[in-house]
C-alpha cells in the first residue's frame, strides 16, 4: 500500500476574484466557503504560492465550528494532491489556534491550515475561516498573503486526490499510499508547554485552599484543554467550567470573551461571593478575558500587569528581552517596559506583526486590546495560557486580583482605555469617513477642542524592524496635549458592511481618580472623537454599536 501513488484529478474552474485575507485570515459566510470549489481553490492558491518542500508536512485542526470537518476532508485532499506527505490533525478535526502553532513548531512542520473565523458567529449561517500559519507557527505575514490572493486570482482549478473520508474520531497514525496521516490529542502537547511555563504546584496548592475559578469556554475549543488542565491537573472545581462543549453553532452564543457577551461573567464579578478569578475564551482559544471580584482587567492593563509580575511566573523568571502592543493598545504596558528599561514595540493590528519580532528574540510578551495576550511561548495569541499565567500570579502573590491592580495602578497610574465600535451597514461609507478624515488630518494640529487642544495628529505606518517590510495606513491616530489618544480604523474581519473602530485612552495619575468607571472618565474624548470623524454625519449613527 506504501508505494501504490495516490490518484489525482484536475477540477478546472473559474478563478475567484474575493479570497483576500484579512487581519487573521480568510473569513467568509459560510455559504460562501461552501460554493463549490471555493474552497479547495483558495487551499491551492495558498499551496502554489508558499511552495512547501517535497514531502512536506503540516498540521490542520479548527475550532470546530459549521463546516470544520467538511473542510478538514478536503483539504486533505488538496494538500495530499500537491505533494504533502504527513499530516498531523487534532482529533476530531478540533484544534485551539495556540495549540495548533505550537504544534507547527514542535513537529517541525512546514505550516498549517487553521480552521477558524474566531469569535464571529458559527452555525449554517455564520462565518467560516482559514488561516495559514508558516513553520515558524505564525501566520502567514503580509508578504504572503498579497502573493496568494494574486494567485487566486488567477486559478483556473485545483488537484485533488482521490481518497475516501478520513476517520478523525481516534489518535493513532495510518497510512494511505505515500500519505502519513497521524491524528493527535488536541491538548496534550500543549498541557506539556504549560507545564514548563508555570508553577502547577502553586497554582493546585492555592486552588486546594479553596480559592474559587470560574472558566467559560462559550461553547468554543478550549472546554477540552479547561476540562483536561484546569480541571483535572490543577484540581478547579469542574462545577466552574462553563459551557465546555465545543458545538458547531456555539449553541447560539458569540463566542467573545469580552464584557458584552460575556456580560454573565461581569455580572458574576460584581456578585460579594464572586469566584477568586473569572475568565472566559472565545471560539478558537485565542483571546481572554480576565476578572476578579468586582473587577475587569482590561486587555491592556492585563499585560502590563503581567509584565510588572512576570519574576513570579517560572517560564518568565528570567526576564524578557522586550515587549510590544498594537498600536491601538494602551500605553500602560509602554509605562511599565520603560520602568523596566525594556524596548516596546508598537505594531499594526493583527497578531501577525508581532511574529518576527518573536522569532527574532526581541521580545518576550505582547498583547492587543481585542483581548489578545501571549507570549514567546507559540506564535498566536493564547487564551488559556493567560488565564493560567493569572492564577499563577494571584498564587504567587496571594493577594486578591483587585488588590494587584491597585497596587499597580498606585504605581503607574491608570490607563483607562475603550473601544467604540461602529457598524456601518454600508461598507463604502466607513471608507468614505477614513477617507475625509485622512484629508483633513494635516489641519488638525493645534486645534482647539473641548478638551485640550490636539497636539499631533497621523496614520499609522509600520517598518518591521527585522525584515524591513512596510504597511501603511494602518489606522489615525489624534494625540491631544493632555496625553489622551483617539484613534480611529476599520475592521479587517468583519465579513459584511464595515465596522468602524473608535478606540480611547486616557492617563490618570492622581490617587483619587484610580477608580472610576471607565465611561465616565472617556466620555468627552469620545463625544470628541465622534464629532472629528462626522461620524453621525456620515454613517447616520449617534451611537456607537458596542463598546468594550
Ligand atoms: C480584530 C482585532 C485585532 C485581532 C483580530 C483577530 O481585528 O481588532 O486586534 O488581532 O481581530 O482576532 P479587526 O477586526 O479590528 O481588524
Ligand atoms: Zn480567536
Amino acid at each position: 500500500m506504501n508505494n501504490q501513488a495516490l490518484v489525482i484529478r484536475s477540477v478546472r474552474c473559474a478563478p475567484f476574484q474575493d479570497q483576500r485575507m484579512g487581519t487573521a485570515g480568510l473569513r467568509r459566510k459560510v455559504r460562501v466557503f461552501g460554493q463549490p470549489h471555493y474552497l479547495e481553490c483558495f487551499v491551492q492558491a495558498v499551496l502554489d504560492t508558499v511552495g512547501l518542500p517535497a514531502g512536506a508536512t503540516l498540521v490542520i485542526g479548527g475550532d470546530g465550528r459549521f463546516y470544520n470537518d467538511i473542510a478538514i476532508q478536503l483539504i486533505i485532499r488538496v494538500t495530499a494532491a500537491a505533494g504533502v506527505r504527513r499530516l498531523i490533525i487534532g482529533r476530531g478535526g478540533l484544534l485551539s489556534t495556540p495549540a495548533a502553532s505550537h504544534l507547527i513548531r514542535a513537529r517541525k512542520a512546514d505550516g498549517g491550515f487553521l480552521l477558524t473565523a474566531s469569535h464571529n458567529p458559527g452555525g449554517p449561517d455564520g462565518d467560516f475561516g482559514i488561516k495559514f500559519n508558516m513553520a515558524s507557527g505564525g501566520q502567514a505575514p503580509p508578504a504572503v498573503t498579497d502573493a496568494v490572493y494574486d494567485t487566486s486570482r488567477r486559478l483556473e482549478g485545483y488537484r485533488l486526490a482521490d481518497l475516501p473520508a478520513i476517520d478523525l474520531a481516534c489518535t493513532g497514525t495510518r497510512q494511505i499510499g505515500p500519505l502519513q496521516i497521524e491524528v493527535v490529542d488536541p491538548v496534550a502537547d500543549y498541557e506539556r508547554l504549560m507545564e514548563q511555563l508555570f508553577d502547577f504546584g502553586r497554582i493546585r496548592a492555592w486552588l486546594g485552599r479553596g480559592h474559587r475559578l470560574v472558566f467559560d469556554a462559550l461553547h468554543g475549543i478550549t472546554g477540552p484543554y479547561a476540562r483536561q488542565i484546569l480541571c483535572q491537573s490543577l484540581g478547579a472545581d469542574a462545577a466552574g467550567l462553563l459551557h465546555a462543549e465545543p458545538l458547531p453553532d456555539f449553541g447560539g452564543l458569540h463566542p467573545d470573551p469580552n464584557p458584552i457577551d460575556g456580560r454573565h461573567l461581569v455580572e458574576r464579578s460584581m456578585q460579594p461571593d464572586s469566584p477568586d478569578l473569572l475568565a472566559a475564551s472565545d471560539g478558537d482559544g485565542d483571546r481572554n478575558m480576565i476578572l476578579g471580584p468586582g473587577l475587569l482587567v482590561s486587555p491592556g492593563d492585563s499585560v502590563a500587569m503581567m509584565l510588572a509580575n512576570a519574576s513570579h511566573v517560572p517560564g518568565y523568571r528570567q526576564g524578557v528581552p522586550g515587549v510590544a502592543r498594537s498600536m491601538p493598545t494602551s500605553r500602560a504596558l509602554d509605562a511599565v517596559a520603560a520602568d523596566m528599561r525594556l524596548p516596546c514595540f508598537e505594531t499594526p493590528t493583527g497578531w501577525r506583526f508581532f511574529c518576527n519580532l518573536l522569532d527574532s528574540g526581541r521580545i518576550g510578551l505582547c498583547g492587543e486590546e481585542s483581548f489578545g495576550t501571549g507570549s514567546w511561548h507559540t506564535r498566536e495569541k493564547d487564551g488559556l495560557w493567560a488565564v493560567l499565567f493569572w492564577l499563577n500570579l494571584l498564587a504567587a502573590l496571594d493577594q486578591p486580583l483587585p488588590a494587584i491592580a491597585a497596587a499597580h495602578w498606585r504605581r503607574y497610574g491608570r490607563h483607562y482605555f475603550q473601544r467604540r465600535d461602529y457598524e456601518i451597514s454600508e461598507a463604502a461609507r466607513g471608507d468614505e469617513l477614513i477617507e475625509s478624515l485622512r484629508k483633513r488630518l494635516p489641519g488638525f494640529a493645534g486645534e482647539r477642542t473641548r478638551l485640550a487642544p490636539i497636539g499631533t495628529a497621523d496614520e499609522f505606518d509600520y517598518r518591521d524592524p527585522v525584515d524591513s517590510s512596510e504597511v501603511r495606513q494602518q489606522g489615525i491616530r489624534v494625540f491631544l496635549t493632555d496625553g489622551s489618544r483617539i484613534v480611529y480604523r476599520l475592521s479587517g474581519t468583519g465579513t459584511a458592511g464595515a465596522t468602524l473602530r473608535v478606540y480611547l485612552e486616557r492617563h490618570e495619575r492622581a490617587a483619587e481618580r484610580l477608580d472610576l468607571p471607565a465611561g465616565a472618565v472617556l466620555d468627552p474624548l469620545g463625544q470628541l472623537a465622534a464629532a472629528l470623524a462626522r461620524i453621525p454625519d456620515i454613517t447616520g449613527l449617534s451611537t456607537p454599536s458596542m463598546v468594550v
